[in-house]
């Protein structure tokens, strides 16, 4: 058996799209194990371009896609998707999609609390997708959540909006948010049920006959370790675990069967949403880097902000994400930059610190340690082999396995999926 489990390493955005559907093209199973609509991946394939956000990369690629437990999933999100690669000529339904019987779901009311939470928030937001993912957790661990599996027991379903309605709405009319009905909401729910119980089963048991069928699954991540609810910069992360580990307990299967760990970084950093960020540049750099990598958020469509390659954090995200080989990706943005900066440090309060502490408040202080590389004026772009890129690309990279502890098993290009340097296949037994 020869698994592979895809995380971002930075703060989400890391071009995962593309390695996932290249790593999803010699997979059997795809599953999505954590998050929900908030992810969002851009997949180009000859000349069509999809945006996918709850779908399993692996569904473009004609393999079984399974959205696991460990997902929080928005129905309305999740049929007006498919409906949108339907209309691409994608063909998606039970045969091809499995969504485990125990996933929560995420109600109207769940974004409705997102958002009043934001807005009481004033100026000191999250930043959030607005896509009701944190509420929908806290009634997860709440021991409140309406899942897939209760659209067929409209009893369960019944007795378990008022305990929800009861929860939320008192939150609701506290934040000055307009309260829920229970009929509209059941009725809602009751008309969904036909339509998405068809692709609900116990997915584990599928996932250990993979196992006892020697089939390869990739287990793509999504959002990043920097944005995990434990290990990243809290309370600016999202509201699952993001680190590999998160695979099994996400999709039912032991953790001795993620197999490698893979973790995707920018060529340099971006993030969207609020909270710290060490080295974000604000000059002309920062504006340069923002409109050659094209960084608008895939869901929201909001500008990342945009900085030098953080080799500290992403030491960090290997360590507690078990990130065994590193896909740098969008190196060709850095074309024509006559130097380069890479952070190997913080200076916090006059100490010189090699991690990103946990405290919010020793976090917003990090002053970032830089060295500084020579940069080169040849494209990258496209290139297929390490002969393709200028010696100093080659130092750049060599530098940042390095600093970050993991070799670098992958480098691309270009979003297009062949531009893509291969050091070691993942797959590989
Ligand atoms: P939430 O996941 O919508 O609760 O948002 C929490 C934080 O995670 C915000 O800073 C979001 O911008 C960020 N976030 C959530 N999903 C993604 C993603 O797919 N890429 C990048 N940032 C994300």
């Amino acid at each position: 058996m020869a698994n592979v489990a895809i995380i971002g390493a930075q703060w989400g955005d890391e071009g995962k799209g593309k390695v996932v559907d290249w790593l999803a093209s010699r997979a059997d199973i795809v599953v999505r194990f954590q998050g929900g609509h908030n992810a969002g991946h851009t997949l180009v394939v000859g000349n069509q371009t999809y945006k996918l956000s709850l779908l399993p990369s692996g569904v473009v690629r004609g393999k079984l896609g399974i959205i696991g437990n460990g997902v929080v999933l928005d129905p309305d999100a999740l049929l007006s998707e498919i409906a949108r690669v339907q209309a691409q000529g994608l063909e998606v339904g039970p045969h091809n999609l499995r969504i485990a019987e125990n996933t929560p779901l995420i109600l109207p009311l769940h974004p409705a609390l997102d958002k009043a939470r934001e807005a009481a928030r004033g100026g000191d937001k999250i930043g959030t997708t607005g896509r009701g993912i944190g509420p929908a957790y806290e009634d997860k661990v709440g021991r409140r959540s309406i899942r897939i599996c209760d659209l067929a027991e409209p009893e369960t379903l019944s007795r378990k909006l008022d305990e929800l309605l009861l929860h939320h709405n008192s939150l609701l009319k506290g934040l000055g948010a307009e309260p829920f009905e229970k009929q509209a909401l059941l009725d809602a729910l009751l008309e969904l049920a036909p339509k998405l119980l068809p692709f609900s089963e116990a997915v584990w048991e599928r996932l250990d006959e993979a196992r006892h069928e020697n089939k390869r699954v990739l287990f793509e991540g999504a959002q990043a370790v920097m944005l995990d609810v434990d290990h990243g910069t809290y309370p600016y992360v999202t509201s699952s675990n993001t680190v590999a580990g998160n695979a099994a307990a996400g999709a039912g299967i032991g953790p001795h069967q993620i197999g490698t760990v893979l973790g995707i970084a920018k060529a340099y950093t971006t993030r969207v949403g609020s909270g710290p960020f060490p080295t974000e540049l604000f000059d002309d750099v920062g504006k340069r880097l923002g409109e050659r990598g094209r960084e608008f958020g895939t869901v929201t469509g909001r500008p990342r902000r945009c900085g030098w390659f953080d080799a500290c954090l992403v030491r960090q995200a290997v360590k507690v994400g078990g990130i065994q080989g590193l896909a740098l990706t969008k190196l060709d943005v850095l074309d024509g930059l006559t130097e380069l900066k890479i952070c190997t440090g913080y200076r916090i309060d006059g100490e010189v610190v090699k991690r990103l502490p946990a405290a919010a408040g020793a976090q917003a202080k990090a002053e970032p340690i830089y060295e500084t590389l020579e940069g080169w004026s040849e494209s990258t772009q496209g290139a297929r082999s390490w002969a393709q890129l200028p010696a100093t690309a080659i130092k750049y990279v060599k530098r940042i396995e390095e600093l970050v502890e993991a070799p670098v098993t992958l480098l691309s290009t270009s979003p297009e999926r062949d531009d893509t340097i291969l050091v070691s296949d993942p797959f590989a037994d």
